[in-house]
């Protein structure tokens, strides 16, 4: 989604903030711009549609070179549209009505349709349909000479979420940013410091960072930060150490993020479970968790909340739980959940999971919860993002920064992480050291299954090329291949454009059946499991239909590869993991289909990595 930069400190800021917007473009955007104080301390702007490189051109086309090479402080902005098409106008910075204050904005300003017929009545011109104008314009009206107080002046008066930088003429030693649902987090770096909504972005310059919390406003200077509340009281925020690796934010030599991604799923797999199994006693280490045994013992639910690949991973979770801990689990989509008015007290086990940790609906979810008095933790991927550091306690995934849209390593990451939550819990009640001992191999195992899928990948690569023409294609499954299959499905529609639909296969015959005709896909995830007879029955009423059948079988199940008209076998495993080396077959075959048909894999139309606006 929407991304910030900015940078002050010893000079080339213009540069640091193409590169801090490149590092950015993995979340998505439509358009991007980028505000400098220049050598006479004027605010100049360049805003394009389109990718970073048109603003680069751009900026280098109206820039003089020098102001590349001597300026020390701006802000920089991917927008990815809410209010108003992804116009030059609409794009940010936004300068207020004096043209000597520039913002850049993540969030929504929900008031702002009032508030911007207030500043109108007031003289006020706007230039764009944005909130973020209305925002720039209302720290303009509150400016007296005090950009901190001017902005802490006009957060008051905003209803919504935002992650804002700003930067005026008249103070240029400094840059004020602040936060309201949407991530910020500061580098300190050597007489420099650079502000970002990711912290990704950091790395080029420092490992040192404070996360802002809500309605935290900085003074960022290039040698200090100096935090405070909305009402000007100073408040002590650490500092961290980011733990992440710069290289592994490189493509390091693949073609696309996300193949490198579906590559790097063994070592992220092994870090994921890495000093969490415990084979003596046939369980999990979850330190993270916070939870006694007694505790595990007096939960009444779990009740798994979150979007998109996610909620996919929370629909293994459900089996995992049921199965293992002998517990009522269900899982919910985080905005569904938030509005419902959610029946919980605090016998319920609410799992957030959250690849970003910043997700607005999966964050909203965490905070009902937690008012209701439920028991809450999460499972994130970004270390130190707000939905980990509001819920306390969690698990991390540990699985390395993902910076394609489409996500692969966090979804086998979390099964793998809510697979050994499942153990843990069931050891605490009911589950015997045996059969824990059994589960906590075949988690063991894991990485090693998924290596051999990989082996697969030109021959998944052969099969994709038989179904690139495809504009259709059905993905069912049963039981603990159902979410496969909606995962499957949402790979495929996500960076190929193909409509892929996933559906339990015992619906077919309640509708979907009526959409298959002869040469329609079907990709049936028939892995030796139970209920793997029913989906063959269904597999066959496809058939009848003329529909062409793509299988993921277990290896060595020759009598349902030969239901297929083609096939990929994954190995053969507990049937509690199955879906991971199931998912990355699928994986491979959604890249390989959307490489072939020649599209942006890492960066699909209308996507972005981390939604955090409802
Ligand atoms: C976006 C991403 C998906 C992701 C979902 C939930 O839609 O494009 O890949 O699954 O958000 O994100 P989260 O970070 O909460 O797991």
């Amino acid at each position: 989604m929407c991304g910030i930069v900015g940078y002050i400190g010893k000079a080339e800021a213009p540069n640091i903030l193409i590169k801090g917007l490149r590092r950015l473009e993995y979340r998505g955007y439509d358009s991007a711009g980028i505000a400098i104080l220049d050598e006479a301390g004027k605010m100049v702007v360049v805003k394009s549609p389109g990718k970073i490189s048109a603003l680069n051109e751009k900026a280098r086309a109206e820039w003089p070179d020098a102001l590349f090479t001597q300026a020390p402080t701006g802000i920089a902005h991917t927008r990815w549209a809410t209010h108003g098409e992804p116009t030059e106008n609409n794009a940010h910075p936004h300068l207020d009505e004096s043209g000597e204050i520039a913002l850049v904005h993540n969030g929504i300003i929900d008031n702002y349709l009032a508030l911007r017929a207030r500043l109108k009545d007031k003289g006020h011109h706007f230039h764009s349909e944005t909130d973020t104008e209305v925002l720039a314009h209302l720290v303009g009206e509150f400016y007296k000479g005090d950009i901190f107080h001017a902005v802490c002046d006009a957060l008051h008066q905003v209803e919504g979420t935002f992650g804002i930088c700003v930067l005026a003429t008249r103070e240029p030693d400094r840059i004020i940013t602040a936060r309201r649902g949407s991530p910020i987090a500061i580098g300190v770096g050597d007489g420099e410091s650079i502000v970002a909504s990711d912290a990704s972005v950091l790395l080029a310059h420092t490992q040192r960072v404070i996360y802002l919390d809500d309605n935290d406003v900085a003074i960022v200077k290039k040698d200090s930060v100096d935090i405070r509340d909305l009402d000007n009281i100073p408040v002590n925020r650490k500092i961290a150490e980011l733990e992440m690796d710069a290289s592994a934010a490189e493509k390091g030599g693949f073609e696309h993020f996300m193949i490198k991604e579906i590559h790097e799923q063994p070592e992220a797999l092994s870090n994921a479970i890495r000093g969490r199994l415990d084979f003596t006693h046939g369980t999990a280490v979850l330190s993270g968790m916070g939870t006694s045994p007694r505790e595990l013992s007096e939960l009444g639910r779990v009740v798994m909340v979150g979007c998109g690949t996610s909620l996919h991973a929370g629909l293994v979770g459900e089996y995992a739980f049921e199965e293992l801990a002998d517990i009522h689990a269900e899982v919910q989509q985080a905005a569904e959940f938030r509005y419902r008015n959610p029946i919980l007290d605090r016998r319920d086990f609410v799992v957030a999971i959250s690849q970003s940790g910043e997700t607005a609906d999966t964050l909203a979810a965490v905070r009902e919860a937690q008012q209701k008095g439920a028991f809450v933790m999460s499972l994130c991927n970004v270390v130190g993002s707000t939905i980990a550091r509001e819920t306390g306690r969690g698990v991390y995934l540990h699985a390395g920064p993902e910076i394609s849209v489409a996500s692969t390593k966090a979804f086998t990451s979390q099964v793998a992480v809510l697979l050994m939550m499942a153990l843990k819990l069931g050891r605490g009640r009911r589950l015997s050291r045996e059969h824990g001992l059994e589960i906590a191999k075949a988690i063991a195992s894991i990485p090693k299954l998924v290596t051999q899928v990989l082996t697969q990948n030109a021959h998944i690569e052969e099969l994709a090329a038989k179904y690139v023409k495809d504009e259709h294609a059905f993905y069912i499954g049963r039981g603990l291949m159902y979410p496969v299959a909606l995962e499957g499905a949402l790979k495929l529609k996500e960076i190929s454009y193909i409509h892929a639909e996933g559906y339990h296969a015992a619906e077919l015959k309640h509708g979907p059946i009526a959409l298959i005709s002869k040469g329609i896909p079907v990709i049936a995830v028939a892995c030796d499991i139970p209920g793997k007879d029913k989906t063959l029955s269904n597999i066959e009423e496809c058939r009848a239909r003329g529909a062409r059948i793509l299988g993921i079988v277990t290896e060595g199940d020759t009598a349902a590869a030969a239901r297929m008209d083609d096939f990929i076998a994954v190995p053969s495993t507990h049937h509690l993991v199955t879906p991971v080396p199931a998912v990355v077959a699928l994986q491979l075959f959604a890249y390989h289909v959307a490489r072939l048909r020649g599209k942006e894999i890492d960066q699909p139309r209308n996507l972005a990595k981390s939604v955090t606006v409802e």
